[in-house]
């Protein structure tokens, strides 16, 4: 990993240490709620093993995992679509994305998920497209990101969604999610207890 991406990451695991430890006090809406480390390995590891070239992520937040992500991609020089609401955490995620010089291979959709990948759907040239999918935003809409992402996914393609098992408030939801999941013969899927708890889902057909 070269000395810019690695710098960007190690500050962002010392703020979202503070962030949780509460020794920093951030308002709700501007936390970075990021994956961990060994999750961020993980999925980076992932997308070196099926040299992925199209990504997309839903949930940027300050970017922390997209710049795993965009660590293993670019040397595909691949690229990744990466979908955030708030406006000032898009504006963190791009100071990070440009201090660790990743910034070519992201593009960022502003707005609300529902309503982009309700969009994006529609568009033939994302059928079949993403190798790989993180889904990490609000949980109470988690099963519907996933149908809509669905058909966007190739054949083979890997579905990781954070949060599995942690913070325990979302437990039930997840498990939920997990189930329906399940119900598609197409698909294949683990709950791996790696970081929060990492489902990790492969479209088989
Ligand atoms: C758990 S954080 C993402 C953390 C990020 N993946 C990381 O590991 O660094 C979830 C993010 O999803 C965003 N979000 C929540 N609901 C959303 C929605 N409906 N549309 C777009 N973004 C949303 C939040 O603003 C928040 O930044």
């Amino acid at each position: 990993m070269n000395d810019a991406i690695s710098k960007v990451l190690d500050k962002l695991e010392e703020q979202s240490k503070k962030e949780k430890s509460r020794e920093t006090q951030v308002s709700a809406e501007d936390r970075m709620l990021a994956i961990t480390k060994e999750t961020g390995e993980l999925i980076n590891m992932i997308l070196r093993v099926k040299k992925a070239k199209n990504m997309l992520e839903v949930g940027t937040s300050t970017g922390y995992s997209t710049i795993w992500c965009a660590e293993a991609i670019s040397e595909q020089s691949g690229k990744i679509i990466t979908i955030e609401k708030n406006p000032s955490k898009i504006k963190r995620a791009m100071t990070n994305f440009e201090r660790a010089g990743i910034s070519n291979t992201i593009s960022i959709k502003e707005g609300n998920a529902l309503e982009i990948l309700t969009q994006m759907k529609s568009q033939q040239e994302y059928f079949d497209f993403f190798d790989c999918v993180l889904i990490d935003a609000d949980k109470e809409n988690v099963i519907k990101y996933f149908d809509l992402i669905l058909s966007m996914v190739s054949i083979g393609g890997v579905i990781i969604t954070d949060n599995m098992l942690y913070p325990e408030k979302y437990r039930e939801c997840m498990a939920k999610y997990s189930e329906h999941i399940k119900k598609n013969s197409k698909l294949r899927t683990i709950t791996s207890p790696i970081g929060n708890g990492e489902e990790i889902t492969i479209r088989m057909d």
